[in-house]
């Protein structure tokens, strides 16, 4: 067993974009455990937009991870020492592994264990067999309530969440259409997903291209964007139609957006009687339980193809994250250690 326990710390806020200053590698001595405790060798880091808006300045639904501390992060790890009947050495486990080689779980620092599912990889419990499918489920299901024939909408469609809400949505019996950045991603949505269209964003005619492919207009808007995105998809909302708010992504670079920009058309919520609803998926973890089993059901009978991709090597956590904002990950990002 390695002797140093890697660990990326908060150095600086970023100002914009995660930069090399913004954190610091340090190597510290691997942590000993206690009774009641175990050691958690991390396998598996969650790359997500959100973990951007943790380094900001300002509060979100958790406050900020503070300069000097380890970069906060989902992840999954192998237990590797226990002093504690809770915890069996082997065992795969689930929680805030942080972006550091070695953690110590305890009764105050619980980490969750992983139901071992054979043929899946490790990873989807950080993916659609984890918070991201719990994310899509709850804003599908809870929130959007697609009926058969409606058409849904999902930006960021080739992501992670979305990727996951289309299929859902497709579940459902609903049309879906994807907006996603670039000929392949697009492709990727119609030709292996089962998307009914999709529109690339980056494409000049992308208004006209939403368009066409929402005559009918949009009766579900799963939002992963905002800005001129939201924007579109907002000015052809139906009539009672439903909106679930679950990210603002094009804003995570820019604090003071991130908690400020709001549609310029906003008024069109009210004429067009608009459900909007916000949601956080740590409200509703408590699900797991429930839900998890469903996702792996339609993965198994191959309604919901799981995409991911993967960076091998802790060090390139700092680098790799800036993947969901430059539109380098197809599906789930995640890091490999
Ligand atoms: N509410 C919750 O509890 C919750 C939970 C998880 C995630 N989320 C939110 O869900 C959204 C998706 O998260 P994810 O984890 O699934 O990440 P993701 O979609 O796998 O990765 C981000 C993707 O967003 C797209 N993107 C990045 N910047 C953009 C911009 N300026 N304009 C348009 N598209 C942009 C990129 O795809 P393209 O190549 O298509 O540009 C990129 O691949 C985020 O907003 C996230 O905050 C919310």
């Amino acid at each position: 067993m390695p002797n140093v326990n890697r660990r990326f710390l908060l150095r600086e806020r970023p100002a914009g974009r995660i930069d090399d200053r913004t954190f610091e590698l340090v190597e510290e001595a691997v942590p000993e455990i206690g009774d009641g405790e175990a050691l958690v060798r991390t396998r598996w880091i969650s790359l997500d937009p959100t973990n951007r808006t943790w380094i900001g300045e300002i509060p979100t639904y958790l406050p900020p991870v503070a300069i000097g501390e380890v970069m906060r992060a989902g992840g999954l790890g192998e237990v590797v020492a226990s002093n504690s009947p809770n915890y069996r050495v082997g065992q795969l486990v689930w929680g805030l592994t942080g972006w550091q080689d070695y953690l110590v779980a305890s009764a105050s620092a619980p980490m969750m264990a992983v139901p071992e599912i054979a043929d899946v990889s490790p990873s989807l419990y950080l993916g659609a067999l984890g918070m991201t499918g719990l994310t899509a489920y709850v804003g599908i299901f809870d929130i959007g309530r697609p009926k058969p024939g409606e058409t849904v909408v999902v930006s960021a469609a080739a992501g992670a969440v979305g990727s996951v809400a289309g299929q859902l949505a497709k579940i459902e019996g609903a049309r879906v259409v994807g907006i996603a950045g670039g000929a392949k991603k697009c492709a990727l949505l119609t030709d292996e997903l089962g998307f009914d269209a999709a529109v690339d964003y980056k494409a000049a005619d992308w208004r006209e291209q939403l368009k066409a492919a929402t005559a009918d207009g949009i009766d579900v808007d799963f939002e992963n964007v905002g800005a001129e995105i939201m924007e579109a998809v907002f000015s052809r909302l139906n009539v009672r139609a439903r909106v679930a708010l679950c990210g603002l992504i094009s804003g995570y670079n820019d604090d003071a957006a991130a908690v400020s920009a709001g549609p310029r058309n906003f008024g069109h919520l009210l004429v067009q009687r608009v459900h909007l609803e916000g949601f956080i998926v740590l409200d509703h973890f408590g699900r797991a339980g429930e839900i998890v089993p469903q996702l792996a059901g339609w993965i198994a009978e191959g309604k919901l193809k799981a995409q991911e991709t993967v960076v091998e090597g802790f060090e390139q956590l700092p680098v790799a994250i800036n993947m969901l904002f430059d539109g380098e990950n197809t599906g789930k990002l995640v890091v490999k250690l």
